[in-house]
């Protein structure tokens, strides 16, 4: 039988863990399904798109920088993109190309296994790209009682709180003034959106601020497994959270839309967290 062509586009998209985790989950159910990676420059995303539809190819994850810049060069969204702007699951259907996206719902989940309940908290979201989208606008649907968004341009922050503003208490604050300080240090949750961390030679995204006891930091990057921001957060009391969850259930919707099958989560997250161990 021949085998469907899966995939990722992202610039950079070499340190990905989604073909390994889709492969191995593709192997695990027996599906006749190969998913690969594919470095897309900026400038080459239409054709990259064009592509897709000329060579049949069944499904594609969307990551950095491509997430927004997709969604005009697709047939349709589905409720979950149209609501953020933002792609990260493409599904080629009956000629068609299908833009969704599964992110905020993956954080959701892992957010809630780690023990957090969003319903009525105040959150600081640091960043304001295609993540923190769809980030925002989940916690929104999930009845926080506010967000401030952090991010280092404010017209990128802006435009993202006046896109959600409908959906519930949404404000901006500069990165590095007092009043995004103050934001961060009496929120009850902290989510970093940005890639900074991703690198060991990072600076911290946030500067001058304490996180304490009771409080959650979620950062959703997932290599290195803790983050100078996790580090330092976990030393000063807070409880700490990285991305692998968020990458494993944002997977898993995205396997259920293409194929219809259960992602094998559990075999998954015992593959990615060796695989982490060993790279370190
Ligand atoms: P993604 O789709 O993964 O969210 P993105 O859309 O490129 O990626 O967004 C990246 C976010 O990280 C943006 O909020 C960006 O801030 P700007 O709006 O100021 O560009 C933020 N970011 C990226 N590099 C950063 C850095 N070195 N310092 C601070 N913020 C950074």
């Amino acid at each position: 039988m021949q085998k469907k062509v899966f995939g990722i586009i992202g610039c950079p998209v070499a340190h990905s863990l989604s073909p390994l985790m889709h492969n191995a989950a593709a192997a695990e159910l027996k599906i006749p399904a190969v998913y690969v990676s594919f470095e897309v420059q900026p400038a080459d995303l239409k054709k990259a798109i064009s592509g897709m539809r000329a060579l049949g190819i069944a499904g594609i994850n969307v990551t950095v920088p491509h997430k927004e810049k997709v969604v005009p060069l697709l047939d349709c969204l589905d409720e979950q993109a149209k609501l953020i702007g933002a792609v990260n699951t493409i599904t080629g259907k009956d000629g068609e190309l299908i833009g969704s996206n599964t992110d905020g719902a993956g954080f959701i989940r892992s957010l809630k296994t780690a023990g957090f309940n969003p319903a009525g908290k105040n959150v600081a979201v640091i960043g304001a790209g295609g993540s923190s989208r769809s980030i925002a606008a989940s916690l929104l649907l999930e009845g926080v009682a506010g967000i401030t968004v952090v991010n280092r341009t404010p017209a990128r922050g802006r435009k993202l709180v006046k896109l959600f503003g409908e959906l519930g208490e949404i404000s901006l604050a500069a990165a590095g003034s007092g009043d995004a300080r103050s934001a961060i240090e009496e929120s009850d949750l902290v989510v970093q959106t940005t890639p900074v961390g991703m690198k060991r030679s990072d600076p911290l995204p946030v500067k001058s601020v304490r996180f304490h006891e009771g409080q959650y930091v979620y950062d959703i990057i997932y290599a290195p497994e803790r983050t100078r921001l996790l580090q330092k957060a976990d030393k000063e009391g807070a409880k700490t959270v990285n991305g692998l969850g968020m990458l494993v259930y944002q997977g898993s919707e995205s396997f259920r839309i293409w194929t219809g099958k259960r992602f094998p989560e559990k075999k998954v997250f015992g593959l990615l967290e060796n695989f982490l161990a060993r790279g370190k």
